[in-house]
């Protein structure tokens, strides 16, 4: 019957719903509302007036990685370092500001706290030897995050504080690397005072993100655009999302669907100034083959394990064995503390409980008090900052007590147990 309908109709209905739909309306507000969700990470904290620091850390294979650190000198208290998840950057623990994001709230608490942005994120895109149009640059996935970025960091930052050891808080892709390190360099365990895995994106079985989707355009994307994959991911990616998603309100619509698919349902994303967050931090840059390798723990069943070359002869070339080798999580000794929410549909409850399974050292379990938390939430939610950071801010508080209580403390002869006194360096700029 379809058939003997004439299509132009059709199509001038179309066109005139999308003619519609473009002009602005007086109901709808105007995009973007919020003048900060749009901020670099330093133009975040300069404007809320907090000090400031960059540093660069170079890695065992050459990348050169930012490193943000609100300075504070706390030799009675251990550094903080936070690692953000994929397609992500040090920003996600400062959109929210200081009523809401957790990298300021943990200054605020005095401790000195450094935002890692790992390799191929905006902020990290510069290497000793390659350059960032160089395919080899884009070669990476979080397997090479957790071998070379994680401990990078992890050194700088003990080397720069006199600290023995830290505490390390990742966030999705940010504890999976985390967990890399230790199956494949156990001797990290022994720098980190804890880990605090926020929504640790390991097992992947369970997970029923509409990510897993985008599978084939992910490798039609690969097949095609190979010598691009990077600048592609990187700078016309997002860009290409934030400027469809804020074309008009149906866009806006459909992108909001997308997200409750992608991430799981929230309340958040209703909210126009927390969605503004959303649009300009949940993208802002990776490689391709780091969102296969994803896939490719979700596909081969939630088995947490290296990047599959497809072929068996190449990767025997790189592991010397034909399937790609698990990573042993049962190394990490370190203790774990993982947090997780009740939709996050990237990391269900099943697949946390087979990761607090295989690692070897104490662990404890927080589901985030909030009934529609989400895996955005955890950094882009007006609910974060009741349901998840007070109590985060609790667990880092323990971890200090636990750690000057091991601590024999036999001041020497001739000084005060006070120590020397070390000036407060908080600044407002
Ligand atoms: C951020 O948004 C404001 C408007 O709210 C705009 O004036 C500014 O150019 C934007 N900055 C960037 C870097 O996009
Ligand atoms: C890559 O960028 C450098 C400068 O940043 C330039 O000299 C070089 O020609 C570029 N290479 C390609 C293949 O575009
Ligand atoms: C939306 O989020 C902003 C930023 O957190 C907050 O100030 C505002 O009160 C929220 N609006 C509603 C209606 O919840």
């Amino acid at each position: 019957m379809m058939k003997s309908v004439p299509r132009w109709p059709v199509v001038a209905v179309a066109l005139l719903a999308l003619y519609l739909s473009m002009r602005p309306s007086k109901d709808e507000p105007q995009f973007p509302l919020d003048h900060s969700a749009n901020m670099t990470t330093e133009e975040n904290i300069r404007f809320y007036g907090y000090p400031y620091e960059k540093h660069l850390v170079q890695t065992e294979d050459g990348y050169i990685l930012s490193l943000i650190r609100f300075p504070r000198r706390t030799p009675d208290k251990l550094p903080v370092l936070i690692v953000h998840g994929f397609m992500a950057c040090s920003t996600s623990w400062v959109a929210m500001g200081p009523e809401g994001s957790l990298g300021y709230q943990l200054y605020d608490a005095g401790y000195d706290v450094w935002l890692a942005d790992l390799r191929g994120n905006q902020y990290s895109v510069h290497h000793a030897y390659l350059e960032r149009n160089d395919t080899k640059f884009w070669d990476f996935t979080f397997d090479e995050m957790g071998r070379f970025d994680q401990p990078a960091f992890i050194d700088y930052i003990l080397a720069a504080t006199g600290h023995q050891t830290l505490v390390h808080m990742g966030y999705s892709m940010g504890s999976a690397s985390f967990f890399i390190m230790t199956s494949m360099r156990p001797e990290y365990n022994s720098k980190v005072e804890a880990h605090i895995a926020l929504a640790p994106a390991v097992f992947m079985k369970h997970s029923e993100t509409a990510f897993w989707k985008l599978h084939d355009s992910f490798v039609f994307l690969n097949k095609y655009l190979n010598d691009i994959q990077g600048s592609f991911v990187h700078g016309m990616m997002p860009h290409f999302f934030f400027s469809f998603c804020n074309f008009n309100f149906l866009t806006r619509k459909f992108c909001k669907h997308l997200t409750n698919n992608i991430l799981g349902h929230s309340y958040s994303n209703q909210n126009e100034s927390v969605y503004e967050v959303i649009l300009h931090n949940g993208l802002t840059g990776s490689s391709l083959k780091t969102a296969r390798h994803y896939l490719q723990l979700h596909e081969s069943g939630g088995q947490f394990q290296r990047f599959d070359y497809g072929d068996e002869q190449l990767n025997l070339e790189h592991y010397g064995q034909p399937r790609p080798p698990h990573y042993d999580v049962s190394k990490t000794s370190a203790p774990v503390h993982i947090f997780y929410g009740a939709t996050d549909i990237v990391c269900p409850e099943q697949d946390i409980m087979l990761l607090k399974e295989a690692v070897s050292g104490p662990t404890d379990l927080t589901l985030v008090e909030e009934p529609h938390f989400n895996h955005g939430d955890f950094f882009m939610s007006n609910e974060a900052k009741t349901a998840l950071n007070p109590k985060v801010l609790e667990k880092v508080r323990l971890i200090n007590e636990l750690h000057s209580k091991s601590k024999v403390s036999v001041p020497p002869l001739g000084t005060n147990d006070a120590g020397p006194r070390v000036p407060d360096l908080k600044e407002k700029v």
